[in-house]
């Protein structure tokens, strides 16, 4: 799967505590669905999932990794093999991505762009698409010249751009009993009045840092558009519009509420971090209106760019990271009896609430 801020890799056995905790098994929305990890743990687990994130190119990692069963494997296969074989394209996508600004070595970019450009020849229906352009998604970011967001590239070509680009097929998981997965781009206020499930994990952004200026290049990937880009980065113009209401100090508050509020689903868990707009203090006030409310805590490496420091623009280190780790938190609203030491065995700790309601 990709590189990604705030992908829950290391938390996903603390989550699968919280679900093998409950008295039943159903569905389960995941409502900010990211690379999919989440959501694919659970299918795994043998949940019905329900994915959704705003930005395209999660739906389609969503459609690629969980919503295609395992019974398409064979085609996913032969699919994967006959892209392999797509004559290179040194067109748009080369040229700004490649020469513009040097997200990938342009040996690599007119593949990336001839198989993209073969995609569209082809008569694939909504998954086998999905499955297609994710694969050239995850090929070109196991070759790209970043330290895994797309605000800049790096001054020098990183050791695995150098690498030829390889595409790899998803690994299917076999349908929940429950029903067949489904994957949707919605913004999440609307996500949360028009799909209901048992269970709702929410694993919103939780600073400024909007995702689509991260992940531009993805986006164009999905829409295969030659959109009007600008500075450096060659990020696409929407990326100064697209504003969530979760990635604003005050917005974030009110946002979280009227989410809670309008989820149809007994039990919710929430992601967050120690370091996000929301202090604990207020995250948990927020949920103690609207039911039980149990926490889980676990310390966690903050991402690459504070290991590798703060550097002047020629290169020499300047600054001190303040710290390297950390507090996650898993917020669980609902009945939920997580008594029996699950959540512990899986590296999580239970915390007292701060607030008494
Ligand atoms: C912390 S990431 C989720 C990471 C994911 N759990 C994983 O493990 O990969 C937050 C996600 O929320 C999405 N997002 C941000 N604002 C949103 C909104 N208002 N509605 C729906 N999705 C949103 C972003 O595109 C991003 O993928």
């Amino acid at each position: 799967m990709i590189k990604y801020l705030g992908s829950k890799r290391l938390l996903i056995p603390g989550i699968e505590a919280v679900m093998n905790s409950l008295p039943f098994k159903g569905s389960v929305i995941d409502l900010f669905s990211g690379t999919s990890r989440v959501g694919l743990s659970m299918k795994q687990l043998g949940w019905k999932v329900i994915l959704n994130d705003w930005n395209q190119y999660a739906r389609v990692i969503s459609t690629a990794h969980v919503v295609c069963d395992e019974d398409r494997s064979k085609e996913v296969h032969e699919l994967i093999n006959l892209l392999e074989s797509a004559p290179s394209v040194d067109g748009w996508f080369t040229e700004t991505y490649c020469r513009k600004s040097r997200y990938f070595t342009p040996e690599n970019g007119i593949r990336i762009e001839g198989i993209r450009e073969f995609i569209e020849t082809l008569d694939l229906d909504d998954e086998l698409k999905c499955v297609a352009i994710c694969s050239v998604m995850e090929a070109a970011d196991r070759v790209d010249s970043t330290v895994g967001v797309q605000m800049a590239y790096l001054k020098q070509w990183s050791k695995r751009s150098l690498q030829t680009l390889k595409l790899r097929p998803p690994s299917l998981v076999k349908q929940s009993e429950f029903g067949k997965a489904s994957a949707h781009c919605m913004e999440a206020q609307e996500a949360a009045s028009k799909l209901v499930a048992d269970v709702a994990y929410l694993d919103p952004p939780y600073n400024q840092h909007k995702y689509i200026g991260n992940y531009h290049v993805w986006q164009t990937l999905v829409q295969w558009d030659q959109p009007e880009v600008y500075g450096i980065a060659c990020k696409r113009v929407e990326c100064r519009e697209k504003r969530s209401d979760f990635n604003s100090k005050p917005g974030i508050q009110g946002a979280m509420n009227r989410l809670i509020e309008n989820l149809q689903c007994e039990v919710k868990i929430i992601s967050f971090s120690n370091e996000g707009y929301l202090p604990r203090t207020d995250m948990e006030s927020l949920l103690l209106d609207h039911g039980k409310l149990q926490v889980l805590s676990r310390a966690h490496d903050r991402y690459v760019g504070a290991k590798i420091g703060i550097h002047a623009p020629s290169g020499k280190k300047v600054g001190q990271v303040s710290h390297l780790k950390n507090t996650e938190f898993l917020y669980v609203l609902g009945e939920v009896d997580l008594s029996s030491g699950i959540c512990e065995e899986a590296g999580w700790k239970m915390e007292s609430p701060l607030q008494t309601g």
